[in-house]
């Protein structure tokens, strides 16, 4: 192999930067060219390919977002889509690819190699942290961090005013960003899409704690398990309380990476591209008990992260 590109797709994560760099610059040092290719698979099939020299990749391990762009692209999903796709990296000479991206993103390199044998290693990178075959995905760090900050100063306000907020976290499908958010502000109550909603227990829940002199609650629901909006009108009607709702939303997808994100995202694009190299072809670099590991792309597209049953337990063990 002596030409790679790499391309980030779907919801961005702070950490892309630092993976396209690991990408970049480790497949340099082992002998490859590189071609970036911008907005994903939608760049992909429309040809949006860029030289990636070493320098390309200068000043951004520090940076959210992603140089090379994301975008969603539903034609991708159809033959005749990824039919292009194969063209573009063929008359580039690209004979392997390192996708950056979430569980939509890996269905979408999985079919790159289960459908046409094109050389693939995807790196998981996804706020939401809802892919198997890692402990963590790159931006889970950071966007937990970010909310923890928010919920930080919420809980300030909160307290101040005797309120219940509910304060709405991103996760589609899964409740980890609300679990680990929730656990480490010691909100009262997280609601995730894991475990059905339970207006009335929710509302005894904080009216108990109303009664034994508690000042404010929060409330953590991952925005796939209901909406802050909907929540908050249940609080209000059960309990009686002064109900505010926050939507933290996008707010979690940018800023700088954390120290561990960037780590992460450095040893996992330095991973897809030794996959690349080794002909470790259609896995994903992930990470599991601080070892870096590879998952074939097929049991990663079928498998279920596992719920964290733990620290969801443990958030409602020491809020009470
Ligand atoms: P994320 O990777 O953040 O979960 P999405 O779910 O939006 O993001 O998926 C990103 C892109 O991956 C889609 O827009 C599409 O181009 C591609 N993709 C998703 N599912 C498939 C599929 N079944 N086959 C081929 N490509 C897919
Ligand atoms: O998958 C990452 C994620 O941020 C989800 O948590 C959220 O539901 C979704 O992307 C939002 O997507 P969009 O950027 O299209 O609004």
């Amino acid at each position: 192999m002596k030409r790679i590109g790499v391309l980030t797709s779907g919801g961005d994560a702070p950490g892309m930067n630092a993976a396209i760099r690991a990408v970049v610059r480790s497949a340099i040092y082992h002998g490859l060219e590189v071609r970036g290719i911008a907005y994903g698979y939608a760049g992909l099939m429309s040809g949006q390919v860029i030289e990636m020299p070493a320098g390309s990749v200068s000043g951004i391990v520090n940076r959210g977002g992603t140089i090379l762009h994301s975008a969603r692209a539903e034609e991708f999903k159809t033959q005749e889509g990824q039919r292009r796709a194969l063209e573009v990296l063929r008359q580039n000479g690209i004979e392997g690819i390192v996708t950056i991206g979430g569980n939509g993103s890996v269905q979408g390199a999985q079919a790159l190699w289960a459908e046409w044998g094109f050389p693939v290693a995807h790196v998981a990178s996804t706020i939401d942290n809802d892919l198997p075959g890692t402990d963590f995905s790159i931006g889970f760090d950071t966007a937990i961090n970010t909310a923890l900050e928010a919920l930080d100063r919420i809980r300030d306000t909160a307290d101040a005013h005797d309120r219940i907020f509910v304060v709405e976290v991103m996760g589609r499908d899964r409740g980890e960003i609300a679990v680990h958010v929730g656990l480490a502000a010691g909100a009262e109550v997280v609601i995730i899409p894991e475990i059905p909603y339970q207006p009335v227990e929710v509302g005894c829940l904080l009216k108990r704690g109303g009664e034994r002199g508690k000042r404010s609650s929060i409330i953590v629901v991952a925005e796939g398990a209901a909406r802050a909006l909907a929540v908050a009108a249940d609080m209000a009607d059960i309990t009686g309380y002064e109900v505010r709702t926050v939507v933290l939303g996008h707010l979690q997808r940018g800023g700088s990476p954390t120290a561990a994100d960037r780590i992460l995202a450095s040893r996992l694009g330095e991973a897809a591209v030794k996959a690349l190299i080794e002909g470790r072809f259609g896995q994903m670099a992930g990470v599991i008990n601080n070892e870096v590991v590879y998952t074939p792309l097929d049991q990663v597209v079928v498998g279920r992260p596992k719920l964290e049953v733990d620290l969801y337990e443990l958030a409602r063990v020491l809020a009470t």
